[in-house]
């Protein structure tokens, strides 16, 4: 298996990050592979040195020597209400302080477990984990152990973690990374995976007719954020439901990005389409590593102590980690900060679009709610093979003439962007100057 380049087509960038961020990553390659601990922070799908970070406050991010940018990363999707808001550290503090962690029941999971239920109802029963990854491995082990079935249906260019089944045509890094798959996912497991494109239903129907009495989980982003924001076509989400239930696969929505992301609940619950499990992670935590999957009870109690599906974890549940995400939730069913942020992510991307036509620049601007991705084509984009069209070199430009200018973008072009609650007109207005900017110097 090829291990991923450096993108050649890139230019190196006009100038490079901090000495203090250099001198730090020069440390980190040295004993952390490739430098960092999650594969896309290394800046390779755009060129240079990754930029460390010290501290955040609100929308605002600043570097280890002190360089302040404004953030639209938002640390991939957790930080919805911005960085180190003050309820939510006030929150932890607190619980910290009482122990971080007992490997026994708590008050909090049951809160958050019955919050949730109240957020979605057709969440009936939850279970805490750890990361996303662990709440989509656990819910296909589920699936499968539900069904007695072996068979999954993906698909192409959505990303749900890094189980093995699962990365296969997967999104996000591996995309980046030039690498549509990984080493070390043994054959047998990969042959489980169907991959299908997205937003495709007639193929999905074809594959159903054909093997699904096979299924045991058809898992989707139900809007994909992992080859750059997709959304899904209309009747896709209904459609996939009918076919599931007909089939009797068990229907997971990874919510693990859009879940709390459009509103103070699930993206199924939203739209009105029922999943039977769902996977949950980034904003339910509140910044700290956890998710859950839950729904339908009659699939959930298959899990052990009742049932015969064995999950488990040694800091589910965590109490430091459950307050923070109780504590967000909370706060986003107070402040219900959602169409203010929609309003300014559809600024933004409307701003993004007049300047790409200005300057005479291929590129387009995806929002939906308070994500947006600009893709530097200007066809529309509906599956993985049209994402695949865009500009990547382009985008490295336009991510560094960002960069220079203090605006600090997820570094690569399959991803979604974030406007958090502490996101404001000026900081759009601020991002527009700059892309205007970015975008003339092309
Ligand atoms: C849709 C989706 N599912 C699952 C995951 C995996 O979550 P984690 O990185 O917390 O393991 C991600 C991560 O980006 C994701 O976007």
């Amino acid at each position: 298996m090829k291990q991923p380049k450096k993108n050649k087509k890139l230019k190196p960038p006009v100038s490079r990050p901090s000495t203090l961020s250099s001198a730090l990553f020069a440390r980190a390659e040295r004993v952390i592979p490739g430098g960092v601990n999650s594969p896309v922070r290394a800046f390779r799908a755009v060129g240079g040195d990754p930029v460390f970070m010290a501290r955040g406050a609100g929308a605002q991010v600043w570097s280890v020597d002190g360089r302040a940018y404004l953030d639209f990363c938002g640390s991939w999707g957790p930080l919805i209400l911005g960085h180190a808001h003050p309820e939510v550290v006030a929150a932890v503090q607190k619980t910290a302080a009482d122990g971080m962690s007992f490997g026994a029941c708590t008050a909090h999971e049951v809160e958050i477990a019955e919050l949730l239920r109240s957020c979605a109802s057709y969440l009936e029963k939850v279970r805490l984990v750890s990361s996303g990854t662990e709440a989509v491995m656990s819910a296909l082990r589920l699936a499968r152990g539900f069904t007695g079935r072996n068979k999954v249906l993906k698909f192409e260019g959505c990303y749900h973690g890094h189980s093995d089944c699962l990365l296969v045509a997967a999104g996000s890094g591996l995309l980046t990374g030039g690498v549509a798959s990984s080493a070390g996912v043994t054959p047998g497991a990969a042959a489980d995976t169907f991959v299908l494109p997205y937003n495709d239903l007639k193929a999905v129907r074809e594959l159903v007719g054909r093997a699904g009495h096979e299924l045991a989980a058809i898992i989707v982003e139900p809007v994909a954020g992992n080859m750059g924001l997709v959304p899904p076509l209309p009747g896709y989400l209904a459609g996939l439901r009918k076919l599931a239930k007909q089939c009797g696969a068990v229907l997971i929505f990874d919510e693990v990005i859009t879940g709390f992301r459009f509103g103070p609940t699930t993206y199924g619950q939203l739209i009105g389409i029922t999943p039977d499990l769902t996977c949950l992670g980034k904003i339910m935590g509140g910044g700290m590593p956890m998710g859950a999957f839950g729904g339908r009870a009659d699939i959930m109690d298959h899990l052990a102590p009742l049932g015969r599906v064995y999950q488990a974890g040694t800091l589910s549940g965590n109490p430091v980690a459950v307050t923070a995400g109780l504590k967000t939730i909370e706060i986003l069913r107070r402040d219900k900060p959602y169409a203010r942020m929609e309003k300014l992510a559809a600024q933004l991307a409307a701003g993004f679009n007049a300047a790409a036509r200005r300057h005479g620049v291929t590129a387009h601007c995806a929002q939906l709610g308070s994500l947006f991705t600009p893709f530097f084509t200007t066809a529309p984009i509906r599956d993985l093979t049209d994402a695949k069209r865009c500009d990547t070199a382009a985008f490295g430009r336009f991510f560094h003439g960002m960069l220079e200018q203090g605006l600090y973008l997820p570094p690569a072009q399959f991803e979604a962007a974030f406007v958090s609650a502490a996101h404001t007109a000026d900081h759009i207005a601020q991002f527009l100057a700059a892309a205007e900017r970015a975008l003339a110097a092309r």
